[in-house]
């Protein structure tokens, strides 16, 4: 069964209008992450009569999918306005991780040509369709327009979110133990990089020692943290702040694994940690990683579980770069640069992005939640 591949482009959306609008424009791929809601998103009908592998299976023949336009960004700095495109590639992260790599990669670069079809002039690479493979390499020399996995500005953002969460939580991050999962990934090595000048010991945690031993070592002479390295989840019961970014297809992180008052800002997509987090452990703070208020009025015209306004960040490094008129290859391979991610981010917040308040599984975290956490912490550190 092979289902047409092109993605079909609502006769409403065309190049010809665009190109009369005269604003420059970009395009971004999204796919589904929680098969059965994010499905629901689009085909309510289909994510209510699909279980999960179904989708799995189906989304093998689905063609790329046109969701919506992006209109209202407007840059703080100049005034610019840019537009934009959401379009799906249909498949899931279990999907992506079992299929044969050029399969994913074929299917990435069709929903590339939408975006060239529909006159975007730079494209961003969401959640898995960034990680698969060489991370946006080949997709982008299949291209004819320029891509970016949007990992810098990730990088960026994460680090900012858990450092004012540790200043919420009266953290002082030069006493802190921080740890880092999926410190040997593109996010997280560089993640690793930047805390590693912070706080006072620093946990890097993966599956491979040998690539850990690596990272320590490259780390070394240029970290303010005494550097250790683990593959036991356990280990990460010392810290107070974690940042997690593994690439797991289901949640690594569990009730088990916490300290009372530790805080977890979780960048990776789907969730490095359980729901049951939120559920059992009213003292330790998860906070979702990489969300930033966009600047102007923007409608994305979809629901990807986020307010109205916010964006992910690697959604934003996308939009940055168009409002900059930077229309070429930016972060592309699993070697992220230190100084594109030092760039990225004054370009976003000099165009008016900023670290959006914490959410924790879609939920806005209010004060009084901040307050147990700080008081639980306070409890246990007497009780020790
Ligand atoms: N929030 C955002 O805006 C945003 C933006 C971009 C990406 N992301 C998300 O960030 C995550 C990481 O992306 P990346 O590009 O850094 O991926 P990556 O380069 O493939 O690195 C993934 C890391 O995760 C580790 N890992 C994989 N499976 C694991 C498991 N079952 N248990 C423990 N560790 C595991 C890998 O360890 P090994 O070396 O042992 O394989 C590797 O260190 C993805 O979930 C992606 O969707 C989020």
């Amino acid at each position: 069964m092979q289902a047409n591949t092109r993605a079909a482009i609502p006769a409403a959306v065309n190049r010809t209008s665009l190109l009369g609008s005269q604003l420059d424009t970009f395009a971004f791929i999204i796919h589904p992450i929680d098969p059965k809601r994010d499905v629901s998103r689009k085909y309510p009908f289909l994510g209510r009569i699909l279980n999960e592998r179904q989708i799995d299976f189906f989304s093998t023949f689905f063609p790329p999918v046109y969701i919506s336009e992006i209109e209202g960004i407007t840059s703080q700095a100049t005034g610019k306005e840019v537009k934009g495109w959401f379009i799906a590639c249909p498949y899931t992260p279990r999907r992506m991780m079992e299929l044969p790599e050029r399969t994913v990669y074929r299917k990435i670069i069709e929903t590339g040509h939408a975006a060239e079809r529909l006159g975007a002039q730079i494209l961003g690479l969401g959640a898995f369709t960034s990680v698969v493979g060489d991370a946006g390499v080949t997709i982008a020399r299949a291209l004819e327009l320029p891509v970016t996995t949007g990992d810098s500005y990730t990088v960026a953002i994460a680090v900012q979110a858990i450092r004012e969460a540790a200043r919420v939580m009266d953290i002082s991050l030069r006493d802190a133990t921080a740890a880092v999962v999926g410190a040997t990934g593109s996010i997280g090595r560089v993640c690793a990089e930047l805390l590693a000048e912070d706080v006072a010991e620093l946990i890097l945690v993966g599956r491979r020692e040998d690539a850990l031993e690596e990272l320590r070592s490259s780390l070394q002479g240029k970290a303010r943290a005494v550097l250790r390295t683990s593959t036991r989840m356990d280990d990460i019961a010392e810290a107070q702040l974690i940042l997690t970014v593994t690439s797991a297809v289901h949640e690594v992180i569990h009730p088990g694994h916490l300290r009372p008052g530790s805080v977890v800002c979780d960048v990776a997509r789907p969730r490095d940690v359980s729901a049951m987090v939120a559920a059992v452990r009213n003292d330790i703070l998860v906070i979702d990683g990489g969300m930033v208020d966009v600047p102007g009025p923007v409608d994305f015209h979809f629901n990807f579980g986020f307010p109205p306004g916010k964006a992910y960040a690697c959604m934003a490094e996308t939009i940055t770069l168009a409002l900059e008129g930077r229309f070429e290859d930016y972060t592309l391979g699993k070697d992220l640069s230190r100084q594109r991610v030092d760039e990225i981010a004054t370009l976003a917040a000099k165009h008016g992005f900023r670290l959006s308040g914490f959410r924790s599984f879609e939920r806005e975290v209010t004060e009084e939640q901040i307050e147990t956490v700080r008081r639980r912490a306070r409890e246990s550190r007497r009780s020790r």
